[in-house]
This record gives C-alpha cells, sequence and structure tokens, in this order.
C-alpha cells in the first residue's frame, strides 16, 4: 500500500475516533444537564440509547437540553469541531453593532449562587443601572437577593419556580440585559432564548462548553442583532488594563507571544456541597483538556487584538496524569463518603499552544488541583518590552525612552520605575473607577467589567466583548480535549467572525 493511501486510511481513522470520543463528550455534558430533575430510569433509559447508537440525525438544536434525556442523548451533530460555518442566509455581523442609547439599564439576573449573589451587589452599586428581575431555582437565593434590592429601593420581580422558571424572566417587558450567572450547562439556552426574547445576554464564563453551542450563540445573536457578551471580569484588572493600555500606546513594539492560565488551587471547592464544585466536579469526568480557558485567555486576546485584525488558528494541547483529585478524594473522603468511586480524567495541569494567524503564539494552562499559589501568569512579550504578573513585573528594551533609571532589559524594573511606568500608563477605566470599585469583589474588577459593559448598552456601543470573542475563548474548552485525546495532534480553530477579523476594527476601549 503506498504511503499516500496509508496516511489517509490513518487520518480517516483518526477522524473516526474523533467522532466518536467527541459524541460520547457531548452526551456526557448533556446528561449533567440533567443531574438535578432525571431520574435514575430516565438516565438508564438514555445511556441505553447512547450505546445503541440510536441518532435522529437534523432534529437538533445546538443548546444542551435541560428537560429531555432522549434529546440529549442523540442530539450531538457536530460534524467537524474546526469548520467554520457560512452566515446563514437573513444574518447580519454584531461585531460593530450599536444600539438606540437607553437612559437607564434594565437587568434581570438568573443565577444566584456564588457568584450570582456577588453580582447583584455591583449591579445595585452602578447609578444607571436597575434590577428588575431575578431568579434561582433556591428560594432562599431569591429571597436574599430580594432583600438587598429592597434595601436600595428596588423591587425586582422574582422567579424561583422550577428550573424553567427563567424562561418567564427572559419574557418580561422591562428588562434591557439579562445577567446569566448559572452552572455550564444553561448558558447557552438561557442566553439563546433571552435574545430571542429581544434582551441582551451577558454571561458568566465559560460562556458556553461546546462549539456546537459556540456557534449556536453566535447564530443567534446574528440572528437577533443583540449582543452576546461574556462577562470576563478578568479584562479589567488593574493589571489587565494597565497591560493593554501599554500594548495600545506602543510600549511592547510588535506583539509576538503571550502566557496565560487559570492555576488555582480547588481541589477543595470541588466537593463543597450547594457550590459550583457540586456541578463543575461532573466535568473533571468526562473532558481531558482546559475547562477554564476565559480568565487567562480573554485579557490576552485583547493586548493581541485577536478577532480584530489577529486570529486563533490552530491549538496544540498535552495533559499531564490526572492524578491530585483522586488522591484528595481518598484521603479526604469528603462528604462522608458521598462521593466514594468516582473516577476522574482530567489532567491536573494541561497546557495548551495556540498559533495565531499573524504567525504570534499563546501558551495557556489550567490547573485548579495542584498545590501551588493562585496565578492567571498574564504575561505579554514583543519587541519592546515584556510583562509578567504575580507578581506584577516589567522589562523594557529601552527603559531610557521612559526616563527610568534602569539600564537594559536583562533585569524587570525596580519598584520606582514600575510606579512610574504605572502613572504613565495605568488605564484611564481604572483610574476613572478604582475608587467606587473599591469593595468589590476579586480587586474591584467585577465592578469595573459590570459599569463598563452595562454602559456600552447605555450609550448604544458596542461592547468590548461580542460574541465573537465569547464564542472563541470559550472553544478552547472542546479543542484542548480533542487535541489531548489525539496525542496533541493539532486541532484548527475556528473562525466565528468567519473572516470579518481581517477588517474588524481593534477595542475603543483605551479611549473611550
Ligand atoms: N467570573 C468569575 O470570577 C467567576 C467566579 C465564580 C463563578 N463564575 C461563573 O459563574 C457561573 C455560576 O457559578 P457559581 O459559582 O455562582 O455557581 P453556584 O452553583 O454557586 O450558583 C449557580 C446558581 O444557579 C442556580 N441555578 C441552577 N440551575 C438553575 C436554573 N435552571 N434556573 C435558575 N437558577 C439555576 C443554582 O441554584 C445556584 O444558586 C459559572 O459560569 C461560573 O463559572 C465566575
Amino acid at each position: 500500500m503506498s504511503l499516500k493511501k496509508n496516511l489517509s486510511f490513518a487520518h480517516r481513522l483518526t477522524y473516526l475516533l474523533q467522532q466518536l470520543s467527541s459524541k460520547n463528550f457531548h452526551q456526557q455534558h448533556q446528561l449533567m444537564s440533567n443531574q438535578h430533575n432525571n431520574s435514575r430510569r430516565d438516565f438508564l433509559k438514555t445511556a441505553a440509547l447512547a450505546g445503541l447508537g440510536i441518532g435522529f440525525a437534523g432534529m437538533t438544536s445546538a443548546c444542551a437540553s435541560n428537560s429531555d434525556p432522549v434529546f440529549n442523548a442523540v442530539q450531538s451533530q457536530t460534524k467537524d469541531l474546526s469548520l467554520t460555518r457560512r452566515r446563514p442566509k437573513g444574518q447580519k455581523p454584531v461585531h460593530s453593532l450599536t444600539t438606540t442609547p437607553i437612559e437607564k439599564v434594565r437587568v434581570g439576573l438568573i443565577g444566584l449562587g456564588q457568584r450570582g449573589g456577588s453580582l447583584i451587589n455591583d449591579l445595585l452599586n452602578i447609578p444607571f443601572v436597575e434590577v428588575t428581575a431575578i431568579c434561582d431555582i433556591r428560594e432562599d437565593r431569591v429571597a436574599n437577593a430580594l432583600k438587598k434590592a429592597e434595601a436600595k429601593g428596588q423591587k425586582p420581580m422574582t422567579y424561583s419556580d422550577g428550573d424553567r422558571a427563567w424562561e418567564k424572566l427572559v419574557q418580561q417587558d422591562n428588562i434591557d440585559v439579562v445577567y446569566v450567572a448559572s452552572p455550564w450547562n444553561w448558558h447557552c439556552e438561557m442566553c439563546v432564548k433571552s435574545m430571542e426574547a429581544g434582551k441582551h445576554a451577558f454571561v458568566e464564563v465559560a460562556a458556553v462548553v461546546t462549539i456546537d453551542e459556540c456557534w449556536k450563540i453566535v447564530d443567534t445573536s446574528e440572528k437577533t442583532q443583540r449582543h452576546c457578551s461574556i462577562l470576563e471580569n478578568c479584562c479589567y484588572g488593574r493589571n489587565e488594563l494597565f497591560v493593554l493600555n501599554m500594548a495600545r500606546e506602543g510600549v511592547f513594539g510588535e506583539l509576538t507571544h503571550a502566557e496565560c492560565a487559570y492555576i488555582h488551587d480547588l481541589r477543595s471547592m470541588l466537593f463543597y456541597l450547594g457550590t459550583e464544585g457540586d456541578w463543575r466536579r461532573e466535568y473533571h469526568k468526562v473532558l481531558d483538556g482546559n475547562l477554564y480557558p476565559t480568565h487567562g485567555l480573554g485579557p490576552v486576546c485583547q493586548y493581541m487584538d485577536i478577532g480584530r485584525g489577529d486570529q486563533m488558528k490552530y491549538l496544540v494541547s498535552m495533559s499531564s496524569p490526572e492524578a491530585g483529585l483522586s488522591k484528595w478524594l481518598k484521603d479526604k473522603n469528603p462528604n462522608d463518603g458521598r462521593h466514594a468511586g468516582e473516577k476522574y480524567i482530567c489532567g491536573d495541569m494541561n497546557t495548551s499552544l495556540i498559533k495565531t494567524e499573524l504567525g504570534r503564539s499563546i501558551m495557556i494552562q489550567h490547573d485548579v488541583i495542584s498545590p501551588r499559589p493562585y496565578s492567571r501568569i498574564n504575561a505579554l512579550s514583543g519587541t519592546g518590552g515584556t510583562f509578567f504578573d504575580y507578581p506584577a513585573r516589567l522589562a523594557l528594551d529601552d527603559p531610557k525612552k521612559y526616563g527610568l533609571n534602569a539600564k537594559s532589559s536583562h533585569g524587570w524594573l525596580k519598584d520606582d520605575d514600575l510606579e512610574t511606568m504605572r502613572q504613565k500608563y495605568d488605564h484611564p477605566l481604572y483610574k476613572q473607577l478604582q475608587e467606587r470599585a473599591k469593595t468589590s469583589g476579586h480587586g474591584g474588577m467585577d465592578y469595573v467589567m459590570s459599569y463598563r459593559l452595562l454602559d456600552c448598552i447605555r450609550q448604544g456601543i458596542t461592547p468590548d466583548t461580542t460574541v465573537y470573542d465569547a464564542a472563541l475563548w470559550s472553544c478552547i474548552i472542546e479543542l484542548s480535549a480533542k487535541s489531548v485525546k489525539d496525542g496533541s495532534m493539532p486541532v484548527a480553530i475556528p473562525d466565528f467572525t468567519r473572516g470579518d477579523w481581517k477588517t474588524i476594527k481593534p477595542l475603543g476601549i483605551v479611549t473611550a
């Protein structure tokens, strides 16, 4: 047999294996949707159908369905994860979508757990925002949020009647933006129905989990001409805004490389009952890849104008063995043995390398298991200098140009020089909001994020992140897992802008 024939057979085999593994993952993700409300009988029925390979091509919507196990078992129809899909007729791009300015922005909030319970504090402290609706399946959380709103003189409608009560919220008239802060398996459907009901959808991280879901939010945003923005608070940290400003002002020269991560020892949290640990741990059983890419990637993509002048092209990904979560389970036996027998497959450390269309490289890591200090790395290199975070360090090719004491790029700037650079390049948004943001979560960046994104809606301008960013930053979850599964083979990254990245102008955030 010729080499050519051998190769094409190998490719076909790889493709087949990819489809099988991806299908298995999709089924599992959707099964998770039913965790809280499905009976064991439902589960067995689903599993049996999946095992028999029953499929109903063409009958799907792409979001994980949360009510019908049969639907869930068969709905993954992804043919090629990497394919950039054509814009269907009748849809228009939203990368420059502007809307009618409004005086007050009315927000409905779905999910009042750890995250939603904190987001509402920020929303209630933004002068031009009114919280007009809140929803959670837990009545105690709704009651608690309502109390906070009433203390600020606001009277949101409340929804807590089952896991589809949010469908009534999105139909409520006096809402401009729906905040989605529920578990991941609900994000896609909640965003889609919010946009279809004429609202902008602002969704927590990760925006969605699967490639199909990425395309679903992109298509819906384009169809409805509503924004779907990702609530990536890490884009609004002081250091991230500082680096963004320096990048825009040319301090880094020609950008070549970035590094980022989500490194956070979450072992104990992953077993806290009644928190995100309850559902987030499930993903460690079905996916071996980067389960939380957007905190690291968001800021880096903004530095590099990814999606607006450059675009991600392909990635390769590699995982370490899974060890730490299994060991934690064995050693601690959390919640009196309730989780005994659970099997995890997600490697403790996942490392991916992304190549961009302009040839630049991005390294991204995910590790929520190893005993080590928190880090998002947050590093950027160019011909003019390099920044690394945790702690913040800057080296410059020509420190003299900025009137600094440093003589060369061979050492990090000393504190006084770094302070001089901060005085010059701290971002205007940070300077404007730092006082008000002081008491907000994650060092104030949560407030800056909500203020800024909702201010875009108030002004009617395009938010800093559109649906294309939400989809791109989130798609790394499934694509990294695919590359890991395929022995770290390169995986092409779909272009959710469908070629528009070549002409879209970079963000206006610096001059806003
Ligand atoms: N940006 C950040 O810094 C940050 C931090 C933590 C969490 N998050 C993200 O926020 C989201 C929520 O995480 P969390 O930590 O708050 O989780 P959580 O489990 O604490 O809260 C989720 C809430 O959603 C509610 N819920 C579940 N299904 C629902 C439904 N069908 N309808 C209405 N409510 C429903 C739950 O009862 C719960 O109160 C996730 O996407 C997570 O990744 C982001």
